[in-house]
């Protein structure tokens, strides 16, 4: 099937100029035609085409002018310059002016009709990869200052091959981050491979990542080509780093230095292409002080470290963000009340952009088609300051805020204990001696 392009057609002969653009359209382009050159910077300066035929010979505004004036447009059209014989030599340096071909007269049209369907296959074809991209690659929100150097870093290393550490709070971007960089590279035609470390025990976690040959160990009936073989040429995402075992570490270690790793029962070493990204919401280098992370293993991986901020500090993205997940859902902006809105900007985020596109989702259902409110929205888990006052009456029992308290976050981060201890502002292990003593007591119960 040939590839439809917008062809524009030039020559200031009329006869030949017609018969021209009517075999394209044939092929199925579509084609404009100019009847002279100044004509065609008319319609070029005023329409995108994908090839522009032109004949090289003309008064006042010549082909090679066209060709320079489509060539320095945005999107430049490719350029083919028809020639009549004994001036092939002008053909020659049109080419070195940018002309993708040329042809000469009088010519067999078929050849002009096969130049011009390669053109805009291959036109159409490179056009589609890169829009492809464009779609994969992550559109992130990043009004705040904070956020637009992040993304200014990463544009500055995604097209090399550094190892990349993303580091920051749990929601704050740092996956969607690790996408961008892959598909903003020039490994992006390549696959992107994401591990979730914390997810497996060590020996499962180290037969996925290095492959194993078959009975390497008792359940391997099959050989089994690992993620870092899988991630050849393109890139492999770490994520979750901070929970390795020392032992992968090493394993790890050894193929960021060599690029290579031996599969579980192989003895040989393998070798790939890989870039690696690494991402996780621990402090590393205090775990390198407990002893729990090798720091050679860390000064490999953080080559070049982005911290992806909190979204406590960057508010400026906070509207944004909402505005976008809600247009995300064919709902428009404009249904966040103003009171709603302080509310977002209010709130402190600690689960990050996850937990306001969490209390977004949960919002526009309670709201259904009205307006959403504050009350849509979290915020009641905490006791503004203030409110204090009025709590105190009959039957007040700080037992009983407490409990109501830790019900409310517990709720709101869907029942995840680190998260919610941080709604708190406490750490996990106060939380759950919290929990421990209220469920040792009756709710009724009352300290005297
Ligand atoms: N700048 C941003 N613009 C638009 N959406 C974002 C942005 N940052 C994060 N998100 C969205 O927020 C959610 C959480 O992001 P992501 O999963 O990348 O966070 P994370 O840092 O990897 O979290 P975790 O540490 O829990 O893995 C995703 O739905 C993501 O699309
Ligand atoms: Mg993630």
């Amino acid at each position: 099937m040939a590839i439809m392009a917008r062809v524009l057609v030039v020559d200031d002969e009329p006869k030949l100029g017609r018969f021209v653009a009517e075999m394209l359209e044939l092929d199925g382009h579509e084609v404009a035609r100019a009847g002279s050159g100044r004509e065609a910077l008319g319609l070029l300066a005023a329409r995108a085409f994908d090839v522009v035929v032109t004949d090289l010979r003309m008064p006042e505004v010549d082909g090679l002018e066209v060709l320079r004036a489509a060539r320095a447009l945005p999107t430049p059209p490719e350029v083919v310059l028809m020639t009549a014989h004994g001036t092939a030599e002008s053909a020659v340096a049109a080419m070195k002016a940018g002309a993708a071909d040329y042809v000469l007269k009088p010519f067999a049209m078929d050849e002009l009709r096969l130049r011009v369907g390669r053109l805009a296959t291959s036109r159409t074809a490179e056009a589609r990869s890169a829009a492809l991209l464009d779609r994969l690659t992550p559109d992130l929100v990043a009004e705040s200052p904070a956020m637009k150097a992040v993304l200014a870093a990463a544009r500055q290393v995604a097209p090399t091959d550094a190892t990349v550490l993303l580091t920051g709070e749990s929601g704050t971007g740092k996956s969607q981050l690790a996408r961008f960089l892959h598909y903003q590279g020039r490994r992006a035609g390549g696959p992107l491979v994401e591990v979730h470390c914390a997810a497996l025990p060590e020996t499962l976690l180290e037969g996925e990542l290095f492959g194993h040959e078959k009975g390497a160990f008792t359940g391997a009936v099959a050989r089994k080509q690992g993620h870092l073989a899988a991630a050849d040429r393109g890139t492999l995402f770490l994520d979750e780093i901070g929970e390795v075992t020392p032992a992968t570490q090493v394993k790890l270690l050894r193929f960021l230095q060599e690029r290579t790793f031996v599969p579980l029962g192989a003895t040989e070493a393998r070798s790939v292409d890989v870039r690696v990204i690494s991402a996780t919401n621990r402090d590393l280098a205090a775990a390198v002080k407990a002893g729990a992370f090798r720091e050679d293993f860390l000064y490999r991986l953080n080559v070049f470290e982005i911290a992806v901020p909190p979204l406590r500090a960057r508010r400026e993205d906070v509207l944004p963000l909402a505005a976008r997940f809600l247009s995300s859902r064919g709902i428009p902006a404009e249904r966040l009340s103003a009171p709603a809105r302080d509310r977002l900007l209010a709130h402190a985020w600690p689960g990050n952009v996850r937990e306001l596109e969490n209390a977004l989702e949960r919002a526009t259902i309670l709201a259904g088609q009205g307006e959403i409110r504050p009350e849509h929205l979290p915020g009641n888990a905490a006791i503004p300051t203030g409110r204090g006052p009025e709590l105190l009456g009959e039957g007040f029992s700080l037992d009983h805020h407490e409990r109501a308290l830790i019900h409310a976050a517990l709720e709101r981060a869907g029942g995840n204990k680190t998260l919610a201890a941080r709604l708190l502002g406490v750490t996990r292990r106060r939380l759950y001696s919290l929990l421990a003593s209220h469920d040792s007591r009756d709710p009724d119960d009352r300290d005297d």
